[in-house]
């Protein structure tokens, strides 16, 4: 076979028992056992990451993908070996999937160490697994290559039609709104998922998908094909193929996730109206490569990057409207004068050489022209101030017009339990142009940094017709999700940062133009606040992975990432400034 190492496929990583020749011997006999021949056997190995699971909804194409993704690489000469790792969806995970994000990292690198294979394909989805699944494979150091299970298809109700989660949480606030009864939010759950797949607007998950194709750790047009469709299925077969071509080409993550290619993927972030929690992983992945994010030259970039693509939650399509408008290609296309085009992709050829071959373009309604965007700036912004020294972001382009600058009386609520007691009691002292602030939602204080950051409109004022508020929070937002909300406040509140400082009564102003968001407190205040604050939770008090998780997490700024899961050391930082 051509292609496969020395000492490749099944030779790789063999168990010790102190005789490597007693080891491959035993390792066939009991590969053999599952009726492998001697030829099947001698081939390269493509390991094939199962994800699917009962509980993950969103992976449940993934049989249906296995199975296309084994036949690419028979069709190629390789031997696929399947395996199981865990898999994280969000909403059956506790506290939080972005809690187990770095576990199912760890989990990949290791059983990609492990096991013997000569390059991975890496299913995932479902918003944390894409990011844990890249974290992994780059520190692993295999090929690897990418597979997404694609987004759902959209539902209707009552002629209108739906899909998971921005209007999940539109008809949730119309409900707590008493805008629409009962049987009318029973009859909607049943429609907003209508297949299996991952969210079908621009949430984590999709965002994800095109940040991955961005990277070039994909296959080119591999993002956004529907998980029900034919074209879904054929992205399988053709992965299974480039992975066995990847062996030879030694097309390891390190030669595609590049700096070049992280600048990339922070365009098509910013010009996708992107989820602000794709910010977090990318600053991950990228940590586990000795490349640095520097949030104010992402700001920069956020400037000079439109947002050009038309999907909910910042837009009104859904993602098989972006397939059907030719796929991320469509985005790039436009984006061209802003990208590095030699970057290189899992196919071996570049970013740019692929748009080339890619479909040509035609006209469409959901990706506008670079001269014509939906939003002028980037989706997100970099805000920093004394209420947030480390950094915080807003996803400027779901947030409302009319509170972007915005100065109100702060309304706090101590931690998730405080904001479940307090919220909807008629006593809350509140008023439409207060803001909301909600602490110990960070990584360490919740723990696992939860969606929790869109906080609801209190039930007083939503039942008066307030729409949107400004909420402030040291914790994330869910990338279906739109309002003016500030997220990601670093340091967090947990371990002394500026946002445990701030009491109900406080005055807060947010300037989105001036890039602010500061608490117009005296220091003389804010050092006698900060002397009575309690200490940060005892992690030695607790045991298992919790312990680990609370020891070693890093703040948002470097991704969440445990601090030993890291790359020793950084010799980049993206964007680039003058220096490059
Ligand atoms: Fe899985 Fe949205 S819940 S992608």
């Amino acid at each position: 076979m051509s292609g496969k190492p020395a000492r490749g496929g099944l030779r790789k990583g063999l168990t010790s028992y102190g005789d490597e020749g007693f080891s491959l011997f035993l390792r066939k006999a009991f590969i053999k056992g599952a009726g492998y021949t001697d030829d099947a056997l001698e081939r390269p190995i493509v390991g094939v990451v199962n994800t699917g699971s009962a509980y993950n909804p969103c992976h449940g194409n993934a049989p249906q993908l296995i199975e296309a993704v084994k036949r690419g690489v028979l069709l190629a000469g390789g031997l696929p070996m399947e395996f199981p790792t865990i898999s994280v969806h969000e909403s059956f995970a506790q506290p939080t999937s972005m809690y187990l994000r770095n576990l199912m990292s760890i989990d990949t690198e290791e059983m990609i160490r492990a096991q013997p294979m000569d390059a991975v394909v890496l299913i995932g989805g479902c918003d944390k697994t894409v990011p844990a699944q890249l974290m992994g494979a780059a520190s692993a150091g295999l090929p690897a290559i990418a597979l997404v299970t694609g987004a759902m298809l959209t539902g209707s109700h009552r002629g209108t039609r739906v899909g998971a989660c921005t209007d999940c949480r539109r008809y949730w606030a119309d409900f707590r709104a008493d805008a629409i009864d009962e049987a009318e939010i029973a009859a909607v759950n049943n429609q907003l998922v209508p297949t299996v797949g991952t969210c079908s607007v621009m949430g984590t998950a999709s965002t994800m998908a095109c940040i991955a194709e961005a990277l070039g750790i994909m296959m080119p047009g591999g993002a956004s094909a529907p998980a029900v469709s034919a074209d879904r299925i054929r992205i399988a077969e053709q992965t299974g193929a480039q992975a066995v071509a990847m062996i030879a080409a030694d097309l390891t993550p390190a030669r595609i996730l590049t700096p070049d290619a992280f600048e990339n993927a922070f365009r098509v972030l910013l010009a996708i109206g992107g989820s602000t929690n794709a910010l977090i992983h990318l600053t991950a992945v990228a940590g586990r490569l000795g490349i640095a994010v520097d949030l104010d030259r992402l700001d920069r970039f956020g400037r000079e990057t439109p947002v050009l693509v038309d999907l909910k939650p910042s837009g009104q399509h859904y993602m098989e409207d972006l397939h059907a408008a030719g796929g991320l290609a469509t985005v790039l296309r436009e984006l061209r004068p802003l990208l590095h085009l030699d970057a290189l992709t899992v196919t071996g050829r570049s970013l740019g050489e692929e748009l080339e071959r890619a479909p040509a373009p035609f006209a469409q309604s959901v990706v506008r022209p670079f001269a014509d965007p939906i939003y002028a700036e980037g989706g997100l912004a970099v805000l920093r101030g004394n209420l947030a020294p480390g950094g915080a972001i807003i996803k400027q382009s779901a947030a409302s017009a009319a509170l972007m600058e915005h100065e109100g009386r702060a309304v706090v609520f101590d931690d998730l339990p405080d904001l479940v007691a307090r919220l909807d009691s008629p006593d809350l002292d509140v008023g439409p142009h207060d803001i909301l602030v909600l602490k110990h939602i960070g990584p360490v204080g919740a723990p696992g940094m939860p969606e929790a950051g869109l906080i609801p409109i209190p039930r007083q004022l939503a039942r008066q017709g307030v729409k949107d508020m400004v909420r402030i929070s040291d914790g994330r937002m869910s990338g279906t999700a739109a309002g003016t909300i500030v997220l990601h406040v670093t340091p967090e509140s947990a371990i002394g940062g500026p946002l445990a400082l701030v009491r109900s009564g406080d005055r807060i102003r947010l300037s989105v133009a001036a890039r602010r968001i500061d608490l117009l407190v005296d220091e003389a205040t804010l050092a006698a606040r900060r002397a009575e604050l309690p200490a940060p939770p005892d992690a030695s008090a607790e045991r298992g992975y919790r312990r680990l998780f609370l020891q070693t997490v890093t703040q948002a700024d470097q991704g969440c990432d445990f601090d030993f899961l890291r790359a020793g050391r950084f010799d980049h930082r993206v964007p680039r400034g003058d220096e490059a």
